[in-house]
């Protein structure tokens, strides 16, 4: 079959594997029908993740159809239109018991960084009986495909923040997973959400598309005089930082008010500060993490009710073998892409 390899640094190569076979009665083998790229495989193909394996299949975001499952599987058979996880999972382990399955102490962040993930015509997956969810008979691949990784995580800054009703919810970074916490935090009842970025296009995506009630650019606005202005001048109820940009770690306690929780979503590539003097007697509550991907069910359902819908993210469509076209696409924010969708027949 074909697959795409992180070869060396900087460098994909399309390649012939063998098909994956069962190796663990918890496995299945599913066909993938539609995959797309993240931020994480440009991460490994930069060199900047520690984990990840030469020669690995990349992708760890996609749908498909099962082919195979392993002895113990029990709930999903051939023929099943499934979306996956993007962590790999045990449901067993103290932490998986938990809810807290990002810290799963038999998986992890595997598929495409240590193990040959969905970037070719077959995916072994592990542990599929947690990490494969079946897709509802009304909702095609496209509607499906975000909901294990960038759908998940966008709900998990939401659900970090616990929003209530009548929140005031500042999302900083308008990308995927911003737009994704939107929706979340809409769906939980959240009004005003102030949408935050540097990106004209994607402020006005934002609020076009009514994902936010305001906008505001850090570049050409003052943002602590805004988010005052809307806020009573208090601060935000809830602030997810969704943007991993230079600064917006201090953006999202200094708009936060007192007493809020702020939610860190983003993944820095260096060090940030927490200055306790400066922040000192503001209460606040900070939440980090990796996201724990337990609600996929529950969003499926979302976006059948048509409370959440990730179609918007999808900016082209690739065929497989272009793969190579999509990465340079999703890279280079072509067109003002979002996210590319691989197609496989
Ligand atoms: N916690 C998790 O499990 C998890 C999962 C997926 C993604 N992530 C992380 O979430 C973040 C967002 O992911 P994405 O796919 O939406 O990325 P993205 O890069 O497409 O979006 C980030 C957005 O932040 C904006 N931004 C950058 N600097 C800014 C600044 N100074 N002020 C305001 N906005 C700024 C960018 O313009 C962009 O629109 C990334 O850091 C990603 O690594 C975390
Ligand atoms: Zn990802
Ligand atoms: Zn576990």
């Amino acid at each position: 079959m074909k697959a795409l390899i992180w070869d060396d640094l900087h460098k994909t190569k399309l390649v012939k594997k063998p098909e994956p076979k069962i190796i663990d009665a918890r496995d299945a083998i599913v066909k993938v029908t539609m995959s797309s790229i993240c931020t994480s495989d440009l991460h490994i193909i930069n060199g900047a993740v520690p984990n990840a394996i030469k020669g690995v299949t990349l992708g760890h975001e996609f749908v498909g159809e099962i082919v195979e499952i392993g002895s113990d599987i029990k709930d999903l058979s051939a023929g099943d239109r499934v979306s996956a996880n993007c962590e790999t999972f045990c449901g067993e382990c103290y932490f998986c018991k938990h809810g807290y399955i990002n810290n799963c102490q038999n998986g992890g962040w595997k598929l495409g960084c240590s193990i040959d993930g969905c970037q070719a015509e077959y995916v072994r997956v592990q542990f599929a009986d947690t990490g494969l969810t079946k897709i509802p008979d009304s909702l095609s691949y496209s509607d499906a495909l975000f909901v294990g990784d960038i759908l998940s995580s966008g709900y998990f800054g939401a659900e970090l923040c616990e929003v209530k009703p009548e929140d005031t919810v500042a999302v900083i970074g308008c990308g995927p997973v911003g737009i994704c916490a939107m929706q979340s935090a809409r769906a939980m009842g959240a009004k005003p959400i102030i949408g935050i970025d540097i990106d004209d296009y994607r402020l006005k995506l934002a609020i076009n598309k009514g994902y936010a009630d305001i906008i505001i650019n850090p570049d050409t606005q003052n943002i602590n005089d805004e988010i005052l202005k809307h806020t009573s001048n208090r601060g935000a109820d809830c602030v997810i930082e969704a943007a991993g940009g230079k600064n917006t770690f201090q953006t999202a306690w200094q708009i936060a008010r007192a007493n809020a929780t702020v939610a860190i979503v983003a993944m820095y590539e260096e060090n940030q500060t927490l200055p306790l003097p400066e922040m000192y007697g503001k209460n606040l509550i900070f939440k980090t993490g990796g996201v724990d991907a337990i609600h996929c069910t529950k969003l499926l359902q979302m976006i059948e009710k048509k409370e959440i819908s990730t179609d918007v993210l999808i900016s082209k469509y690739f065929d497989f073998d272009n793969i190579e076209k999509a990465y340079d696409y999703f890279k280079t924010k072509c067109d003002n892409c979002l996210k590319v969708a691989v197609k496989y027949d």
